[in-house]
Order: structure tokens, then sequence, then C-alpha cells
């Protein structure tokens, strides 16, 4: 009996602790080590005495990523998988290129809220608030101007400028997360039946195969 009692104590210290290790680190720093097979919430620590600064540090976000692709945007990532030093630290970062009417299409980040800075350009940034209202809070903005996408909210940036648009963000996790909306239901794998995602949108099933094609 005691030890049961003893057994689910620790499944439940278990527990919380992997649920609340990003947002609350336990030491200084806990650097990525991708190769170690322990499975927690992130990635195991590397051994603090073979941490050096480049762990700490990521180069390149000056580079203009590449826009030509169907969208016209491009987003470059400094998450734990670029930056091993942001195990744990419940912050992350990323540069998004736009050509001129380039999109970074309705998304989401699970994990996180963003914070986008305009370097470059003028964007048209807004985003979805819950059911029912499914109000748009949209607006255009420009260099040096700042604007915030709560957690889990669906949103968007398009350049309405006629020349190249460059934005920094910052995001509330590690690792956020991307669910690309229209990827997401026309493009996931296996598909999702026309019929479910037909009565979904309330369109023809010839419709959802379409999309299904393109995506
Ligand atoms: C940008 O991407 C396009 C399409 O994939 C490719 O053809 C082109 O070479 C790339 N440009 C650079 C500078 O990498």
């Amino acid at each position: 009996m005691a030890n049961h009692i003893v057994l689910l104590s620790l499944i439940a210290l278990a527990f919380f602790g992997l649920t609340f290790a990003e947002s609350t680190p336990q030491q200084d720093f806990c650097v990525a080590d991708p190769t170690s097979p322990a499975r927690v919430n992130g990635f195991a620590c590397k051994n603090p005495v073979m941490v050096e600064a480049n762990d700490f540090y990521f180069s390149g976000l000056h580079i203009p990523g590449n826009t030509s692709n169907v969208v016209g945007s491009r987003v470059t990532p400094v998450t734990v998988s670029q930056l091993p030093g942001l195990n744990t630290l419940g912050i992350s970062m990323a540069r998004i290129d736009f050509a001129p009417l380039g999109l970074n299409p309705p998304h989401t980040h699970p994990r996180a809220t963003e914070i986008l800075t305009v370097m470059e350009g003028s964007l048209l940034v807004g985003f979805v608030t819950s059911n029912p209202d499914n109000r748009v809070i949209s607006k255009e903005i420009q260099k040096g101007d700042v604007f915030v996408f709560p957690q889990g909210l669906v949103h968007f940036q398009q350049n309405v400028g006629n020349k190249d648009a460059v934005a920094v963000v910052a995001l509330s996790s590690q690792n956020p997360g991307v669910i690309t909306i229209a990827n997401t239901l026309f493009g996931s794998n296996p598909k999702i039946p026309s019929e479910i995602l037909a009565k979904a949108f309330q369109v023809d099933k010839t419709l959802v195969e379409q999309l299904q094609w393109k995506f």
C-alpha cells in the first residue's frame, strides 16, 4: 500500500515536473543535447561542463530568406532546433521575409504568443478571436511598429508595400510549433476524407479534392 502511494507520488511529481519544465528552469541553463535518448518535455541537458558560448549563439539572421515560392514569404526560425541554449527557456525568434504582396498565410502557434517588429516595409497583420465571435483584429503597420498575436489564435501577415518587407518576431516558447491552416486541413497525411471537409466548408466534394490536390 505504502509502495503504491510512493509510486503515485513519483508519477505525479514526474508529470508536473515535465509539464512545467519549459516555463520554470530548474538550473541556470539546460543546453539541448539532441543526441540523448532521454525523453523529457524539451531536450535532455548537455553536461554543463561541456557547454560553451556557441551553444547560446546563432548566426545568419541578417541573411534574407528566399521568397521565391507560391506565397512569397519565408520564415527563418531560431528555435531550440537551431540554438540549443534555448532549451527550457521558453523563448525563441524568427526572421520573416516578404516579397511585394507576399503572404505568411493564416496559421497558429500552439505553444506561443508572438510579438512582431517591422524592420522594413509595410505589413497588413491580423488575428481572429475564438468562437463564437471570430472577430478579425487587423491593422496596417510600418517600419518600427510592433504587433502582438495572442497564443493559439489564427493570424496572418501580408506585405502591402511595393518593395520587400522584413519582420523579426519573438515567441514565448523554445519550440512554438506552427499549424498552417490550409496545409493542415487540405494537405494532411493521410488525407482527411473529402466528405468531412465538404461538410465542414459547406462546398462540393470536387472543390475539396481540388484543394487537396493543390496541397
Ligand atoms: C530561391 O528558391 C527558388 C525556388 O526554389 C530557386 O529556384 C532559387 O535558386 C533560390 N534562390 C536562391 C538565391 O537560393
